[in-house]
């Protein structure tokens, strides 16, 4: 795959209030303010990446069928005959949402559950939270077609969007735990509390979770702030960037370039 230079963009750029002035040093003015008590930035961590989305082109030594072969199995195994009965939720579904991304993948996200627009799309994280998402990926020089796969707990939508219930988790969980086995990534990332407390079966809360690198059958895991919480606190991206950079030490990756 063809990652273009404009994806290894600094995801920081700093727009003063007042100013509406964009620095040459973004990282170092950044820190510098907020070591003064700087209050009046907004940090646009992430708007600035661009997505480039080339056609994948995948090298025979890439192209692992085995994974790609057991993936696909999988999900026609909850898809066919109607699709998966094995909880309430089918009944209010419009789409089963498997998961998506690089077969490959060593670093693995793992939400909550579907959303509206995944259950009417049937893929994971397509709704605004999902596009600030590919921002992030794009700026870890990642996408969902190299290097990431992105699952959830649920693989339907509970009604209302509220939280899943222990019944609904421990049916889909199986499913969820195949494709971890599957992909058998270096890290698992779990985006936000209710995503971590189901997967390391824990009611800590997120600020206990955040900052602590965990094990899931012998993976390491780590917490971040859910992509929709960052829509609406955008000073939770720079805690998040942070965490993203720990995430591609983890999984042997390169980091981006910070200019
Ligand atoms: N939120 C999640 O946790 N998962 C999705 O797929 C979409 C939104």
């Amino acid at each position: 795959m063809h990652v273009g230079t404009s994806s290894r963009i600094c995801p920081f750029h700093i727009i003063m209030k007042n100013q509406q002035k964009q620095q040459t040093n973004p990282r170092a003015t950044l820190s510098r303010l907020l070591d003064m008590g700087e209050t009046q930035l907004i940090i646009d961590l992430f708007d600035n990446v661009e997505i480039d989305t080339p056609e994948e082109v995948v090298s025979a030594e890439e192209y692992t069928p085995v994974n790609t072969d057991a993936l696909n199995k999988l999900e026609w195994e909850l898809k066919s005959d109607g699709g998966c009965q094995r909880c309430k939720l089918w009944s209010g579904r419009n789409k089963i949402v498997f998961g998506v991304g690089d077969p490959n993948a060593k670093i693995m996200f793992i939400g909550e559950a579907p959303g509206g627009d995944e259950d009417r799309i049937g893929e994971p994280f397509v709704g605004r939270a999902g596009q600030l998402l590919d921002k992030i990926f794009a700026a870890m020089s990642l996408s969902r077609k190299r290097g990431i796969y992105i699952a959830n707990i649920l693989k339907c939508r509970p009604p209302g969007n509220r939280d899943p219930e222990r019944d609904e988790v421990e049916a889909c969980m199986p499913f969820l735990l195949k494709q971890i086995e599957l992909i058998r990534p270096e890290v698992i990332c779990c985006l936000g509390r209710v995503a971590a407390q189901n997967l390391l079966d824990t009611d800590l809360t997120l600020g206990k979770l955040r900052n602590v690198i965990h094990n899931f059958r012998e993976l390491p895991v780590l917490v971040t702030y859910h992509p929709a919480y960052l829509l609406r606190n955008p000073a939770g991206k720079r805690a998040v960037w942070e965490d993203m950079k720990q995430l591609l030490k983890l999984a042997g990756l390169p980091l981006p370039n910070e200019g």
